[in-house]
């Protein structure tokens, strides 16, 4: 039988990310806490913001080239919407760049970021967790962020699952966040939050892994209940997922010399505020007329169709090319293709990429 012994859990983790701490670029490590360095909040937040639901791989060029050009929150709040939402294109889920950048106009108005949970959370785009981890990681309060990962720590040193459906998953995460917390209430007053919250982070995404965790080399081996068990891939046991539905629609890239025709959309709802090729409405069957949506009377061409997974459905879209003559006036913004390319979230870019090739291999 283990027994849970949130101190001796604290110990073991410690000990272990003094030595396995990844190395990020918004991250102020163990070496450098011990000497006194603070990590900045304005980057704990930018970071927090882009890694909700993106990789730290896709994230961390988005992140580098954020700081560089808007090195502080006064210098990001006096961007323009179209510089911002140009530089997060691609990094997906784009009501958070508009909720980033009205963060950073509210924070860089009060004077700086609020400096506990209960602040942050009053925040533009700021839920529970991510209050939790900026509060933790950059002021070191005794509060548990509750991410995939440490989710998963967690459900296993207690072995919390459930009974696979979404209320029984619903009273596991419950649970699972009280013990994350239990954690956190047992570190000294002086202790670390912001290291607790990172070396389970990374515990979970080094070591803890979903499929085939290494409990060989993982500090918290003996203190496991899943362990003991037997079988620790089986936690956490969430709720059966739903099959995602399809949608359809068009998109029409009108081209002109150099240049393709892009529209903002509006600025609420999936993909807000974003650049798109002039498109259909998105429906539950294949669209009855295809060109529905199509701007201007022009000889379209169908190139062919591109998908895209959101969160909620899949996405296929018709593409259509065609045309316009060099003086053709139209509503939008005619941008030079690399332009485009680089301004447009993905389902844009690879359907414009589709119609007139895509020689930039960035993303
Ligand atoms: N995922 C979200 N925030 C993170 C962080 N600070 N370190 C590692 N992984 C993370």
């Amino acid at each position: 039988m283990v027994t849970h012994s949130p101190r001796k859990m604290l110990t073991a983790v410690d000990r272990w990310y003094r030595r396995h701490a990844r190395v990020l670029p918004w991250r102020v490590g163990p070496e450098a806490r011990d000497q006194g360095v603070r990590p900045d909040p304005y980057l704990v937040w930018l970071s927090e913001v882009m890694l909700q639901q993106t990789t730290i791989p896709h994230a961390t060029p988005y992140f580098d080239a954020f700081r560089k050009r808007w090195p502080n929150v006064k210098k990001l709040a006096a961007a323009s919407w179209e510089d911002v939402s140009a530089a997060w294109a691609g990094l997906g889920y784009y009501s958070r760049a508009r909720n980033l950048h009205a963060c950073a106009k509210a924070v860089a108005e009060r004077g700086g970021f609020p400096q506990d949970a209960k602040g942050l959370r009053e925040l533009s785009g700021v839920g529970p967790y991510t209050a939790a981890a900026i509060a933790s990681i950059a002021f070191d309060e005794r509060i548990a962020p509750v991410d995939g990962n440490i989710e998963r720590v967690v459900s296993r040193l207690w072995a919390i699952g459930s009974d696979g459906t979404e209320k029984g998953w619903r009273a596991a995460k419950v649970v699972i966040a009280g013990h994350a917390q239990d954690l956190a209430d047992a570190l000294p007053a002086n202790g670390r939050a912001g290291d607790l919250a990172q070396a389970l982070m990374d515990l979970g995404s080094t070591v803890c892994t979903p499929r085939k965790p290494n409990c060989l080399i993982c500090p918290l081996n003996a203190m496991c209940a899943a362990r003991a068990e037997g079988n620790p891939e089986r936690y956490p046991v969430k709720a059966d997922k739903k099959a995602t539905p399809t949608r359809h629609g068009s998109a029409f890239v009108l081209v002109r010399g150099d240049d393709v025709l892009l529209v903002r959309r509006p600025p609420s709802g999936l993909l807000g505020g974003m650049m798109m090729p002039p498109g259909s409405v998105w429906a539950d069957a294949k669209l009855k007329d295809p060109l529905e949506g199509a701007p201007g009377k022009f000889a379209w061409e169908r190139i062919g169709e591109v998908r895209h997974v959101f969160t909620h459905f899949a996405l296929k879209l018709d593409v259509w090319r065609a045309q316009a003559p060099a003086h053709a006036k139209m509503s939008g913004e005619w941008l030079a293709r690399e332009d485009a390319l680089a301004a447009l979230p993905t389902v844009g870019r690879k359907a414009v990429a589709l119609a007139i090739g895509d020689d930039d291999k960035r993303r």
